[in-house]
């Protein structure tokens, strides 16, 4: 035992000296545009509630009312006893969403990249991903048994040229964050799709950060690109603009049947519970309304009127053209200077450090959001 808590704080006073302590905040009050972190009431540049979706009336009675038929657990893994109507009727609205054939749940983002990428990519298949994907895609990567190729970050001509030196592998998978998640650059889809074919390649979209932001629908990368029917697999979160939690697979009916069959993520854990499913329903059902297009244009005024002033200050924003901004500080000491600076002045904005971005490339990470109420947006 001794051993062992040497070894833990060991661990903790390198990364210490390293300034990549990580710690957590308490937060005591519903999601909004302000909140309450350790006690102080202060305005929320960090969340990835887009649309202010997660504190929305309709989404909580849908939760309660949805729990109070179906019960407070799912029971059972998907392929037992944990497939309810409501989880079918989610995976209908979705795929309805994304313009596809079919889509599955996974319970979390995380999961579902894990989940097709080691059941998809094999020892003779090869995986070509941007530098700059989400930890998720990084970790399913290293999971599976296949060739992993990186390029760099949005860099066409170098896709092509690791598309051309790994044109042997049997499966051939180029896989992108379409809006990226630390940056808030969109991502080359129309010539990632044309390359891939260019190569017999298949196309996986990570829409975390896209779905119901992106598209006039809110349909994601795929819808505002036009290209829905081209992304062989389109990935996307419950967790952000859709304000609750979960995540999803879209494609073809093939897919999903081969998902459901191979999916290690989907197939040994339990089955959402059913008040997140009614509640996200609700969300999609706000987020292809006319409230869902307000709520979307209100995010991007607000985004660009932020960024403007930014780059009115010569402040670089990384290339960011959507609701998340990145101030670009450097350094993980100055950014966690300024991070508790901001917080004791009232504004809540998380400092971003190695290794969630490369070192020297600290910022703080502002994501927009907007009020629940967007009547009252006076704040
Ligand atoms: C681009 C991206 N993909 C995947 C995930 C994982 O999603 P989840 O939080 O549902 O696990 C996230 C964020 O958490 C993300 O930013």
């Amino acid at each position: 035992m001794e051993h062992f808590l040497q070894f833990l704080k060991d661990e903790i006073e390198s990364v210490k000296k390293s300034n990549r302590y990580r710690f957590l905040r308490e937060i005591s009050s519903k999601p909004d545009r302000f909140i309450t972190v350790n006690g102080k009431r202060v305005l929320n540049l960090c969340s990835n509630n887009y649309l202010g979706l997660a504190g929305h009336p309709k989404l909580i009675e849908a939760e309660i009312n949805t729990a109070k038929e179906f019960g407070a657990g799912s029971t059972g893994s998907r392929l037992i006893s944990g497939t309810t109507s409501l989880h079918l009727e989610l995976e209908r609205r979705v795929a309805l969403l994304k313009k596809t054939e079919k889509a599955i749940i996974f319970n979390t983002g995380y999961m579902a990249n894990l989940g097709v990428l080691y059941a998809l990519i094999g020892s003779n298949d090869a995986i070509f991903s941007d530098e700059l994907n989400h930890a998720s895609i990084i970790d399913a990567s290293r999971l599976s048994r296949g060739k992993v190729f990186v390029y760099r970050h949005n860099d066409m001509e170098h896709l092509e040229t690791l598309l051309k030196s790994g044109k042997n592998f049997n499966k051939k998978i180029v896989v992108t964050d379409s809006v990226f998640s630390m940056d808030g650059d969109i991502a080359k889809l129309p010539d990632i799709v044309f390359l891939a074919g260019k190569y017999s390649g298949i196309v996986m979209t990570d829409d975390a950060h896209a779905t119901g932001v992106l598209g006039e629908n809110g349909g994601g990368s795929g819808e505002y690109f036009r290209l829905s029917d081209k992304i062989h697999i389109q990935m996307g979160t419950f967790g952000k603009a859709l304000g609750t939690f979960g995540a999803y697979i879209a494609g073809c009916k093939e897919l999903i049947d081969f998902l459901i069959n191979k999916s290690r993520p989907l197939i040994y854990t339990t089955a959402l519970p059913p008040g997140i499913l009614g509640a996200t329903i609700a969300a999609i059902d706000i987020v292809s309304s006319e409230e869902g297009k307000r709520r979307r244009r209100l995010l991007m005024l607000k985004s660009d009127k932020l960024r403007k002033l930014l780059n009115d200050s010569a402040i670089d924003t990384f290339g960011s053209k959507t609701q998340i901004i990145p101030i670009f500080v450097g350094d993980e000491k100055v950014a966690m200077m300024l991070t508790s600076k901001l917080l004791e002045n009232g504004i809540f904005v998380q400092g971003i450090r190695p290794p969630t971005v490369a070192p020297g490339k600290c910022r703080l990470r502002v994501s927009m959001t907007i009020p629940t109420d967007i009547d009252n947006n006076s704040e």
